[in-house]
This record gives structure tokens, sequence and C-alpha cells, in this order.
């Protein structure tokens, strides 16, 4: 069964017949996406004023969202000024006039994050609209709102280089973070080794992806991730969802060590038919590494599957962008063993369309 599974995973003729569109040329693409939107990122100026601001709101759903939550994990740490993602109609409350928001929406016809940009415009903050166009730039005109116009095609989902590096490189043009230059070189570098590693002409035996796919195929799985790769947790989740239209649920830690893992007990069959995947890399705090060793443990003892999936790199950004390319790829490989095509995401277009019938 395996070595069914690596065969077909290993034939070309699986990726042209179900990868219609090429969705593994994107995934591979990512490296030099990264540097493309991070060098237009660093071209795109806004007003001097943007600058006095102590708080930044990345606003925008799914595939445009998880772009600001990276960057919130990525720049916790040294000082910059808090970034929080909204996932909603209404910005939070302690939104004002010191707040850039970034309304984030690939399509730019995303009707939460409209809602948001007009909640954004209201109140007074500081807004920046990234998108490719649609509503969101015809808004953003009229209302005198720079906009950074994504000249990227693909799946919203496929545009992450634009939607962590252009906001990325938007608070670093105003001095908001430090300089993340060097981090971004080192990323694309990393990036661009891995996917060689990875991509589809790699033999199973040697393409870590392949296999960890062929393990979760008929899983119901659960990602599991701490500290600065929380968001990439998330992720990992939202591609099995959408390229392998599959179950996936995300458990983050340290909070699974206080509630999630009293829950592997019932009902048994579940157990038996899912696997754990923990999202791990060096320079994660010690704490928490040691709580994957003992999620790990308490899994087995479950008698749950779990495997482990190491981010590399010596920047946080490179450990956090190799993870993510290891989860695109892997639910790419997903896709295929399921028969699926892992571009189009029919549900999410019909509920678009149910709704827009319901204004
Ligand atoms: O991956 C996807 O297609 C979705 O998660 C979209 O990103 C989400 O529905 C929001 O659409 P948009 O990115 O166009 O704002």
């Amino acid at each position: 069964m395996v070595n069914d599974a690596a065969s077909f995973l290993d034939n070309p003729e699986t990726h042209e017949s179900l990868d219609i569109t090429g969705f593994r040329d994107r995934i591979g693409d990512l490296p030099h996406q990264c540097l493309r939107a991070w060098e237009q990122g660093l071209k795109f100026s806004l007003p001097d004023d943007y600058r006095n601001v102590r708080n930044v709101v990345v606003t925008g759903m799914g595939g445009s969202a998880i772009g600001g939550e990276l960057l919130g994990d990525l720049i916790s740490k040294d000082g910059s000024p808090l970034v929080t993602v909204c996932r909603d109609y209404h910005l939070p409350p302690y939104l004002g006039s010191d707040s850039l928001v970034i309304a984030s929406s690939y399509s730019g016809n995303t009707e939460e994050t409209i809602a948001a940009f007009h909640d954004a415009i209201q109140r007074g903050a500081k807004v920046v609209a990234v998108t490719t166009g649609g509503q969101l730039l015809k808004l953003a005109h009229e209302e005198g709102v720079p906009v950074f116009q994504i000249d990227y095609v693909g799946e919203p989902r496929a545009a992450l280089g634009y939607s962590f590096l252009v906001p990325l490189a938007i608070l670093q043009n105003l001095r908001l973070i430090a300089d993340s230059d060097e981090a971004v070189l080192e990323a694309a570098e990393v990036l661009l080794s891995l996917s060689h590693r990875l991509k589809p002409k790699i033999p199973t035996q040697d393409n870590p992806a392949k296999e960890l796919a062929i393990s979760l195929h008929g899983k119901l799985i659960v990602i599991y991730g701490g500290g600065m790769l929380s968001g990439v947790a998330r992720r990992w989740k939202t591609q099995f969802n959408e390229n392998a239209k599959t179950w996936a649920f995300v458990e983050l830690l340290p909070e699974a060590g206080h509630n999630a893992i009293a829950g592997l007990q019932w009902p048994k069959p579940i157990g038996k038919k899912a696997c754990g995947v923990l999202l791990n890399t060096w320079s994660l705090h010690p704490r928490i590494k040691l709580r994957y060793q003992m999620i790990e443990e308490l899994l087995g003892k479950a008698g749950v599957e779990c495997r482990t999936v190491d981010g590399v790199g010596k920047s946080t950004l490179a450990q956090m962008l190799s993870s993510v390319l290891f989860g695109d790829y892997t639910s790419y490989y997903l896709a295929l063993l399921n028969g699926e095509d892992p571009s189009p995401v029919s549900p999410l277009d019909y509920l678009k369309s149910r709704l827009k019938d319901l204004q």
C-alpha cells in the first residue's frame, strides 16, 4: 500500500492529471515570490505620519490573514509595536488614530475585510490596502488610502510571500521594526534548497514531504505548534483543509498542555484514525520544546500516531518559512493521494456566492 502510494506520487502523470493548473509550481516558486514581494514592498512608500503609530492590525481572512499572523509571531520579541490580526467585521476596541490598519485581501472582495476597512476609516486609523484589485482597490482610491497592488496570479493562499513580506516591508519602511534584509535573504536561500529536496521530481524515499503525506493519508490530522510556530501551525491546518480537502485541526502550545492532552482518550476509533504532527524548531522556548516531548509521549500512550517536522535555518524567519513550505508540499501530496485537484476550493466559492445572494 505504502509502495503503491509512493509510486503514485513519483509518477509525473499523477501530477499532470490531478494538478491541472500547476499548483505545484506555485509552491515551488515561494522562495522567488518572497524575494519579489520583499523588493516590491521596500519600494512602497507611505506618508510620514504613518510612522506615528502604537499598534498595527492586519485585517483579512483565510489566505490573506495568515501573513499577518506570521508577522505578529515573527516580531513579537524585539520591542516592536503590537501586531494583531483581525478576522472579523469589526476592529478591536482599542483601535484609533494611533493605529496602522493593513487591509489585506487578495481578491479585494472579501466582505469581512471590506467592513473592517470601513471601520478603520471611520475611526481615523492610518490605513493601507494590500490587494490585487476588486472593491477594496476601488474604495481605497475613493478614500485616498495608499494601495500596494499585488501583481501575482494564483490562489490567495499561494500569495503568502505577498501577504507576509509586504506588511513586514511596510513596517520596516516606517522604521517601526529592525531591518529584516539579512533574514529575508537567508530565508529565501533556505526555501530554495528545501524546495529542491521536496519537489515532485524527488522520489518518495528521498522526499520527506511525500513520506509524511503518505503517513497522513486517511488520518484525522492534528497540528501542534507553539511560540513562533503558532501561525505556521494554523497555516499547515488550513493548507490541509483547502489543498487536500481533508479534516485537520490545530492545537497551540503551551495552551494544549492545559486541556487538549486530557482529551485523547475518546472516542477510541478516532484516536486510532488520528495522527499528530508536531512542528518543532531549534530556537523555540526550551519549556515549549519540553512540552513537545511530553505531548509525543502522551500521544504514544493514547495509541495516537505522531510525527515531528523541524524548521531549518538561522533566523526566525527562515525557520518559520521552511516549516510553511514543508507543510505546503505535504498538503499538496496529500491532495493527490486523496484524488483531489489542490487548487479549487468550491465550498468557499459556494459560501461566498450564497452570502452575496442574501445581501
Ligand atoms: O485561500 C483562500 O482562497 C481563502 O482562504 C481566501 O484567502 C479567503 O476566502 C479570503 O479571500 P481573499 O484572500 O480574496 O480576501
